[in-house]
């Protein structure tokens, strides 16, 4: 299947292309600047404020692993750019720091999280932006929200829950698995799971093992 992965020369991004190509799919690599992204079967160098071009690449399946930083919305600008596309399927990797309805996060996020906010706030604020983008979307998307991220070797056990993280991090490689994951699980569209390192005896899982008491976020699935 092809599969246009945003921010393929990230960190992430180059661990979803790899993870995409090993399990027989063809990822085509979305940057802003010519590099090399072993595994990819395409490259396309691309700037989000162009709709028609994020559209185009983008095509029936897409995952995300941009960053937004100070003065720069880029993850906000793809959601503006693909949440009309009604036939997408569209994975994106945030962050726990992102607010959804349902969530109960433990004290210290709440007490704290809006130091960080304060901190990074432009940041989270464009990840906040995208979410509430996405909710009104017609793409069927996923938004993952990992806490910490490492350079740690995978596990192949990320665990998904929709209240809080079960843990305080996970191995980029891990994201990666669940960020492909999450593309193929229908049970995760319009859905906004946090995604962390596996508690010790748990099994990895998707929606069908996820916490399912809580209300799916946005319009109905
Ligand atoms: N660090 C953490 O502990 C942590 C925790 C939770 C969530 N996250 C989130 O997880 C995601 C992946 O993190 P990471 O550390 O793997 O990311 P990363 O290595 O910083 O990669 C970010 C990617 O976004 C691209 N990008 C940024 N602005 C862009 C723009 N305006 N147009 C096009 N491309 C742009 C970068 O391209 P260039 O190389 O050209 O700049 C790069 O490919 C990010 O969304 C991050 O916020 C991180």
């Amino acid at each position: 299947m092809h599969v246009a992965v945003f921010g393929a020369n990230g960190r992430t991004g180059r661990l979803i292309v790899a993870e995409l190509a090993r399990r027989g799919h063809a990822p085509l690599a979305i940057t802003r600047r010519p590099v090399e992204v072993a595994g990819a079967v395409g490259h396309r160098v691309l700037d989000l404020a162009d709709s028609a071009a994020v559209r185009a690449a983008a095509g029936s399946a897409a995952i995300s692993a941009l960053a937004s930083s100070r003065g720069n919305r880029a993850c906000s600008a793809l959601a503006q750019a693909l949440g009309p596309c009604a036939g997408l399927r569209l994975v994106t990797v945030a962050g726990a720091a992102v607010d959804a309805p349902g969530d109960r996060k433990p004290w210290p996020e709440r007490r704290f999280g809006p130091m960080l906010a304060r901190l990074v706030g432009e940041m989270i604020l464009d990840r906040q932006r995208e979410f509430a983008i996405l909710t009104l979307a017609e793409a069927q998307w996923t938004m993952l929200r990992p806490p910490r991220l490492t350079n740690g070797g995978a596990t192949r056990r990320p665990e998904l829950s929709f209240d809080r993280p079960v843990s305080s991090r996970i191995a980029r490689a891990d994201l990666a698995v669940a960020a492909v994951d999450a593309l193929f699980d229908e049970g995760l569209v319009r859905r906004a799971p946090f995604v962390a390192e596996a508690r010790a005896g748990r099994r990895r899982s998707g929606a069908a093992n996820a916490d399912k008491a809580l209300a799916p976020t946005g319009r109905s699935r």
